[in-house]
């Protein structure tokens, strides 16, 4: 059948197409900005039709109405990351966290260790084929999209076609939901000063040919803004962001000198502004790859010069990473932050880099400031770096190197990159605890 005449037979309500979940169902959803808002609120809508439908995801950007008390009897939630929408849930017990690395989602789904009944996703109108783009995120979707029973497809006529591991054909999907909405963006950051001096300390460790991997937020922001006058980057990251754009076209990247996917930018999932979304539209310079490629530390390792730099909240006196958790709360996952430390630290060319940026102090919602820099980590809190993956770790006050460092030697190298605030409290437990002069 042409699939112009599949497109129109499988066409449907959000309503419609949502009735096709049963009772007991896993749903998993695409993440980020490939999120199906239409088919997530019709399905909210129809709970009084589900019991014990479990619903998984990564990274979130949307409501989460299914996490709220009054829908716990029709849902279970079972996150892979907590976000805005979860974390209180999660937080409050109504909702599960599941620590996975985000490069071992597709594996799991296919030994079945994660359980996919229906995939709700959003995608691109069909191109001349009748296939669609998955566009923003690739991630897990493709491995997602082969184990599903039931494909629910959100096509978005505003969701730009990116090329990649994100094809899904017409005659796979179940019902086809049209909407036209604006794609969720990311407000731009506020870069502060102590952003900017951070930028400047990673931009010294990044030299030209290096292949980067880049996280969300101010930081990740604040260094491509010192990274323009290089040359000759690449970009091998789980996510690919506007501050990407910004570099590309000021001529710092170019992929020419990465190892493998030569010229290319390579992501997992694409998040930012609209100029952004433009800019992926149709480019052939973008690869969106599922993240048991991009992800998986054995690919990262074999980009020449790999530079991840990632954010935490929190590092020990002997360089262990807190990154997901605040005391025994969870804030948010591990999602590629350890693929990314991992696959730079056995970087075949020996050159790969792995750096922790953050600034030397966090403003509590009372008003009080913390180091983050601690002797120890807070009660409950989980390592989410260990002190064996752990290499740079960069404040506003300079870098601090941990590889071949004893203890004492890592504790003194992050003390002399806290705020001074905090240093002098920081250097009396150093006396304290290693019964050693500072
Ligand atoms: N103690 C208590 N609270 C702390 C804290 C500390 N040591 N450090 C930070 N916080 C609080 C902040 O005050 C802030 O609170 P708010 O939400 O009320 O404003 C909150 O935690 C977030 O801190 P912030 O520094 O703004 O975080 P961020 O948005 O830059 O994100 C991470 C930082 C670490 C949470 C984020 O990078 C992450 O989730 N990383 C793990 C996943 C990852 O690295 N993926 C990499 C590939 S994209």
């Amino acid at each position: 059948m042409d699939f112009r005449d599949m497109y129109k037979g499988k066409l449907s309500t959000a309503d419609e197409a949502v009735k096709l979940i049963k009772s007991g169902d896993t749903v998993v959803f695409a993440s980020a900005a490939g999120e199906p808002p239409a088919l997530i609120d019709a399905m909210v809508a129809n709970k009084k039709n589900y019991r014990n439908v479990t619903i998984s995801h990564m990274f979130n950007v949307g409501k989460c109405e299914y996490a709220l008390p009054e829908n716990s009897e029709y849902f279970n939630v079972r996150c892979w990351f907590a976000a805005s929408g979860t974390r209180k849930a999660i937080n409050e017990g109504r909702a599960e966290f599941v620590p996975v690395f985000f490069y071992q989602v597709p594996q799991y789904m296919r030994s079945g260790i994660f359980n996919v009944d229906v995939l709700m996703v959003m995608v691109s109108p069909p191109d001349e084929k009748g296939y669609c783009s998955a566009s923003l995120t690739s991630d897990y979707i493709i491995e997602a999209a082969k184990q599903a029973k039931v494909i629910l497809a959100e096509v978005n006529d505003r969701m730009p076609y990116v090329y990649g591991d994100t094809l899904i054909h017409i005659s796979e999907i179940d019902k086809i939901v049209e909407t036209s909405h604006p794609i969720p963006e990311l407000a731009p950051a506020v870069i502060g000063e102590a952003e900017t001096a951070i930028g400047k300390h990673c931009a010294s460790l990044v030299e030209d040919g290096s292949t980067l991997q880049l996280g969300i937020g101010a930081i990740p922001d604040a260094v491509m803004a010192q990274l323009k006058g290089k040359k000759h980057l690449g970009i091998h990251s789980e996510m690919i962001s506007s501050g990407i754009v910004d570099l590309y076209e000021s001529g710092a990247i170019d992929g020419s000198e990465k190892s493998i996917d030569k010229g290319k930018l390579v992501g997992t999932f694409i998040m930012g502004d609209k100029k952004l979304y433009d800019f992926v539209d149709h480019n052939p310079v973008v690869l969106l790859k599922a993240v048991d490629y991009v992800n998986h530390p054995i690919v990262i390792a074999q980009n020449a010069k790999m530079v991840s730099i990632n954010a935490c909240l929190q590092v020990d006196f002997l360089g262990q990473v807190v990154s997901d958790t605040i005391g025994t709360k969870q804030f948010s996952g591990v999602g590629g932050q350890v693929d990314f430390f991992r696959g730079a630290g056995m970087s075949l060319d020996g050159l790969g880099k792995s750096i922790i940026a953050m600034t030397s102090t966090a403003t509590l919602k009372s008003g009080e400031k913390v180091s983050k820099i601690v002797p120890y980590i807070d009660h409950g809190a989980a390592v989410t770096t260990s002190r064996h993956d752990v290499d740079y770790i960069v404040t506003e006050y300079g870098i601090a190197q941990m590889k071949g460092k004893s203890l004492k030697e890592r504790a003194r190298e992050l003390i002399n990159v806290s705020h001074p605030d905090f240093k002098n409290d920081l250097i009396k437990e150093y006396v304290n605890r290693f019964n050693s002069e500072f």
